[in-house]
């Protein structure tokens, strides 16, 4: 049916013709726990959710791409030999920094087309809504236009890198990574180092994953988030007066606090702090999880949320709320925030008995206290990148 209702929007957006319409899909994420260690070599669980972006994708005869979007109003046309120019501050950069990273590895774009990007990701809301573009784009062409010759590991990286040298956000790899390899009823344990993965089974036993959006405006998260990066790399650099390390997810928690004063400064100290512990957490919770040990699990949860808001310092007053008044609900095991933080949203383990007073009851206080309106979906675990039979 939505393919049905995107293919009619398509074609009043482009006019019809007798040339077929492809779809691909890719969803967005939520990370269940480990935050803020990826670019860190560390670990993350992040799963792929059920909503994300739709492309669709018709053959023209004119050497030129048309982008359109159901998102946003901007569209255009550009010109196939053109197409590394950035189009400062649209959505488009986000394809055509992928368009950019294939060009790079000598996959160019051959052929006119013209694309529809829609998606059903909240935007903003650090459900990877970028990572999802990103990624739709990336395996429309390889399938188009290099005949599928990249895997779907090295298709993640090039995505990546197209965020981090197009639109110039320093992000790690989980994201991508996780639109690209999610499995329906599975979380990803990924080692950021090495991307070794493993899918593990999301049972759940009467509980499900409430994500609550605070919908508030993240207001200077990419400069904030480039900046945790630089305190990361320097607290690396103070250790390596002592050690030699490539990142901080090589450490132990016990041998980080033997070591942690040779990091002068306290902030920095602070952050690295709260990713060598994430990482721990993020190794116990699998563990957890596989011993169906679910309060075990809500418990790191609650850990790692303590964590980012103090020593890592990404949280503030709307997600601290939501998972403040998450927390009083019987029936809730654990609460955190999820994606990089500055607002977007927290995810909650939540009794399924108890889910209708959740939404009621932590809506209303969070209104009170914070004069916003949340949104919440209960997590549909879905799977990654694919085109869809249309
Ligand atoms: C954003 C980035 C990811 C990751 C998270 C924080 O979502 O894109 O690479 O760093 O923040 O865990």
């Amino acid at each position: 049916m939505i393919i049905k209702n995107l293919k009619a929007i398509f074609n009043t957006t482009y006019g019809t013709s007798k040339e077929d319409v492809e779809v691909y899909f890719s969803p967005g994420r939520v990370n269940l726990i480990g935050e803020h260690t990826d670019y860190n070599g560390g670990f993350v669980f992040p799963c792929a959710l059920s909503f994300g972006t739709y492309l669709l994708v018709r053959n023209i005869e004119s050497r030129v791409i048309r982008f359109a979007s159901m998102n946003f109003d901007y569209h255009c046309e550009i010109p196939i030999d053109k197409l590394s120019h950035k189009v400062a501050g649209e959505w488009v950069n986000y394809p055509l920094g992928v368009i950019d990273e294939f060009r790079k590895t000598g996959i160019e774009i051959t052929k006119g087309v013209e694309l529809l990007f829609s998606g059903n990701i909240p935007d903003g809301a650090g459900l990877s809504s970028s990572a999802s573009v990103e990624t739709v784009t990336g395996i429309f062409i390889n399938e188009k236009f290099a005949n599928n010759k990249l895997g779907k590991e090295e298709l993640a990286k090039l995505c990546q890198r197209a965020e981090n040298n197009f639109v110039g956000v320093n992000c790690g790899i989980m994201d991508q990574f996780a639109a690209m390899m999610g499995k329906q009823n599975h979380a990803i344990f990924l080692n950021c180092d090495t991307l070794e993965y493993e899918l593990v089974p999301l049972s759940l036993s009467g509980y499900k994953l409430v994500i609550s959006n605070t919908n508030k405006k993240r207001q200077l998260a990419d400069s904030k988030y480039n900046e945790r990066r630089g305190e990361c790399e320097l607290a690396v650099a103070h250790l390596n007066e002592i050690l030699s390390l490539r990142n901080l997810g090589e450490l132990k928690l016990a041998e980080f606090e033997g070591i942690a004063n040779n990091i002068p400064d306290e902030t920095v100290r602070k952050r690295a702090r709260h990713v060598v512990s994430e990482d721990q957490r993020c190794i116990d919770a699998v563990q957890a999880l596989k011993n169906n040990d679910l309060v075990k699990f809500g418990n790191l949860m609650n850990g790692s949320h303590d964590s980012l808001r103090n020593d890592y310092e990404v949280t503030g007053h709307e997600l601290d709320t939501l998972v403040d008044e998450a927390r009083k609900i019987d029936g809730v095991i654990g609460s955190r925030m999820t994606g990089a933080g500055f607002g977007g949203c927290t995810v909650s383990l939540v009794d399924e008995k108890s889910i209708d007073k959740f939404i009621t009851v932590v809506g209303d206080a969070y209104h009170k206290k914070t004069g916003l309106n949340a949104d919440f979906y209960v997590a549909d675990v879905g799977d990654g990148a694919k085109k869809l039979n249309s």
